[in-house]
């Protein structure tokens, strides 16, 4: 069944409940093959960037971008819930503007909307939640904001920092958020912040405590063109399997063997003579 946002705000691990497994897709046959694998969530996520467009950072996506993908994934019917992010300036700008935006990604198929930031993004998500859309939250990591970090560097490294990021995540609890990734901080934090709260933390590069795990699709199959970061886990190597079917393709065509008789539409009688 899929999972609603209140049903996900209220999963916790420390009572009692499973860790919530979000994987990332972009289209209909990655979002059938998550569905298929029994995963809670399915993020769109603006990472279509770099391991689908091959771009070098997220900010090159747009609103169109997005809702293109959700519909793709949302076509697969998988019966999972999906969270679209909000790209880079969707959110920033203007809140009508903001809301809009998060509807059309709700058109698109989306179940609720993800968005970066904490205490200053506090506006934009109350009101999407008061235009009745459910919003996770980002923090730590933040992807979006790797020119004003300066790179994607791990984050809340010192005891202020720590501070802060808690801080920021009571506050989009407190504005409504039904949960919260977290993403590249030292485990610890990791911790300390989903001990914080009480709607579930989503970590990917945060430690194994949070109350769930994310990992983007092609680095955990193995899809990538860059050396996986520390906290991937690779379970497939879907990359070779493609290359070495791909080549096996060309070498049959080149040596005539593909196609043969069994793969060509049988002749007419009427077209022997
Ligand atoms: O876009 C994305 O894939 C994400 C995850 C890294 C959480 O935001």
């Amino acid at each position: 069944m899929k999972l609603s946002a209140p049903a996900i705000r209220a999963r916790k691990r420390r009572n009692g409940d499973a860790p919530i497994v979000m994987v990332t897709a972009y289209d209909e046959p990655g979002a059938r093959y998550a569905g298929a694998a029994g995963v809670d969530m399915i993020l769109v996520g603006d990472s279509m960037a770099n391991v689908v467009l091959g771009l070098d950072n997220t900010l090159g996506v747009t609103i169109a971008d997005m809702c293109h993908h959700v519909r793709a994934v949302s076509n697969a019917k998988s019966n999972v819930h999906i969270v679209a992010d909000m790209p880079w300036l969707s959110y920033h700008v203007e809140i009508g503007e903001s809301v809009r935006n998060a509807g059309l990604l709700v058109r698109s198929g989306a179940d609720s909307v993800k968005l970066e930031g904490g205490r200053n993004r506090l506006g934009v998500i109350r009101a999407l939640i008061d235009a009745e859309i459910p919003v996770m939250g980002h923090l730590g990591l933040t992807p979006q904001s790797v020119m004003s970090f300066g790179g994607f560097k791990v984050q809340a490294k010192s005891l202020e920092a720590a501070k802060q990021l808690t801080e920021d995540a009571l506050l989009l609890q407190e504005a409504g958020v039904y949960a919260c990734v977290i993403e590249g901080v030292p485990g610890i934090v990791g911790t300390r912040v989903t001990e914080a709260l009480d709607m579930p933390t989503i970590g990917i590069g945060a430690g194994p405590e949070t109350d769930g795990q994310v990992l983007v699709f092609h680095d955990l199959l193995g899809m990538t063109n860059r050396p996986p970061a520390k906290f991937v886990r690779q379970y497939a190597d879907v990359g070779s399997v493609i290359t070495e079917a791909l080549g096996r393709y060309a070498q049959d065509v080149r040596n005539g063997s593909f196609p043969n008789d069994s793969e060509a539409y049988a002749n007419p009688e009427a077209l022997l003579d």
